[in-house]
């Protein structure tokens, strides 16, 4: 399959972007949102946006057709898990979906690399999400076929963070400039890691707004300060709220608190209703990575600026770049 001329400019996305189309991901495994540069990006917006209108004009295409997807999950994952299965099966691939490692060997205490080297060997490229950070990066040690970090613990989610920035375009029109503020659990969630090492490649500014427990990890706020990315810190929304063009609201991640006192002394900081909406920017996009668990009520929903339904929609069309990419057939 060939592609027209790029469509999307990362930077100012108002003129067309000339990123090289040269197989740079084929047999790659995805394991961190640190190995994307602007250049990247440009090329697997390219291919997402190219699939979306695909998808849109004729729903599945055979470009995959033949390849198989293993998509192997020791922790719940609705959309993560569903998304990939939805792409591979979109571009005319199949997939053998463990979601439930309850039922596979690993109850038998078969190790990752076991469980790996075994997927590799009925699977073409491998998606995976584990509760240790690093298990993607150990599981590719093994591998010789494609890793896909779908989220290992508390590190990184460099897929989310690619569906996340191709959200705000989509919704923008670009990023330079803009206002991101990350609302919730920023200690433990994952998504919020990858997705501020990756607004780090642009001319942002980042806000933090966690309770006090939950802060962004100091040695990333740090590793960011490094490369000159202006970043704040606060613990009340409103201090930040009418200056921000994107609110990325996070759940607080009960599942990785030790101390259930803890965590109920945090759960309710922050509910997004109308009436804060009332007090944002009318272009303000509102993005989850979802689950919400009372974070955003409801009622907020139906707000043009909630976006976090048309979010999810997006990351079928950034896995199915992933795929083709590093099945090398993009
Ligand atoms: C996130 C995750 O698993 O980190 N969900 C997702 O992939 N969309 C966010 C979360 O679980 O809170």
């Amino acid at each position: 399959m060939t592609f027209a001329a790029s469509t999307i400019n990362v930077e100012t996305h108002r003129l067309p972007f000339e990123a090289q189309h040269d197989g740079r991901f084929k047999g790659q495994s995805i394991l961190s949102i640190s190995q994307f540069n602007l250049d990247d990006l440009g090329y697997v917006f390219d291919v997402a946006e190219e699939f979306r209108l695909m998808v849109k004009r004729v729903g599945s295409l055979n470009l995959l057709r033949g390849y198989i997807l293993a998509n192997l999950f020791y922790e719940p994952s609705t959309r993560t898990s569903s998304s990939f299965l939805a792409a591979m099966q979109r571009l005319g691939g199949t997939a053998i979906p463990i979601n439930e490692v309850r039922y596979s060997s690993v109850s038998k205490g078969e190790s990752l690399p076991d469980t790996i080297r075994t997927l590799e060997a009925y699977a073409d490229v491998i998606v995976l999400r584990h509760p240790e950070v690093g298990s993607a990066a150990l599981a590719a040690q093994y591998a010789r076929k494609p890793i896909i970090n779908a989220g290992d613990g508390i590190g990184e989610h460099p897929t989310q963070a690619l569906l996340d920035l191709f959200t705000i375009l989509q919704e923008r029109g670009g990023i330079s400039g803009l206002t991101v503020t990350m609302l919730g659990d920023l200690k433990y969630g994952r998504t919020v890691h990858s997705l501020a090492k990756l607004l780090s490649l642009f001319d942002v500014q980042i806000n933090y707004v966690s309770p006090e427990i939950l802060r962004m990890p100091a040695d990333l706020v740090s590793q960011l300060a490094a490369k000159g990315t202006r970043q704040a810190e606060y613990t009340d929304l409103r201090e930040v709220l009418g200056a921000t063009d994107i609110l990325y609201v996070t759940r607080i991640q009960k599942e990785r608190f030790t101390d259930p006192a803890e965590y109920d002394s945090v759960k309710d900081s922050y509910v997004i209703t109308p009436e804060i909406m009332a007090q944002a920017r009318p272009n303000m996009v509102l993005m989850h990575p979802l689950p919400r668990v009372g974070e955003i009520s409801m009622d907020v929903d139906s707000d043009p600026r909630a976006a976090y339904f048309r979010q999810m929609e997006y990351g079928v069309y950034v896995r199915m770049a992933l795929l083709a990419l590093v099945l090398g057939k993009a």
